[in-house]
């Protein structure tokens, strides 16, 4: 029987960089949204890392007290999305409405060198009653 998939189990980051270039057709994820307790000095010095180049991960607990939901995931990871991707291929990633912007940012950063062109986003509810359309 020939093999349909592999799970792999581990930080997505580390798991993404052993992935070849442009070898994947679609992303489909559900990120971490971030959800801790953000000042806007959080998100001053979140921008100024990400400008810089630099990983952002605050020590803070988000939904439900996880350390893993303490910010949304960097242009770090979303440039291994991209680097991943077939050209053409497609990510759908789910993004909460308090850190959608957040979460744009970082898209956004990240497609600059890897030919970002923009989102359309929508809510959760519209996908549930209407589907979800190109
Ligand atoms: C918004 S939740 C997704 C929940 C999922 N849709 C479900 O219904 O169970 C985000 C998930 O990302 C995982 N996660 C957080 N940081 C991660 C990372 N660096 N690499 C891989 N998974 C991560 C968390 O463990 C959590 O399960």
């Amino acid at each position: 029987m020939s093999e349909l998939f592999t799970i792999h189990r581990g930080d997505c980051l580390d798991i993404l960089r052993t992935v070849p270039d442009s070898s994947v057709d679609s992303v489909v994820t559900d990120p971490p949204y971030g959800l801790s307790d953000h000042k806007p000095a959080d998100v001053v010095a979140c921008l100024t890392a990400w400008l810089a180049g630099e990983e952002y991960r605050p020590n803070k607990k988000g939904f439900m007290g996880r350390a893993w939901d303490s910010w949304v995931p960097g242009p770090e990871v979303w440039r291994e999305v991209f680097r991943v991707l077939k050209p053409g291929g497609h990510v759908v990633a789910f993004a909460g409405s308090r850190t959608h912007d957040l979460m744009s940012m970082a898209l956004r950063l990240a497609g600059d060198s890897a030919g970002w062109r923009g989102a359309r986003p929508f809510r959760r509810l519209r996908i549930h009653r209407q589907g979800c359309r190109p």
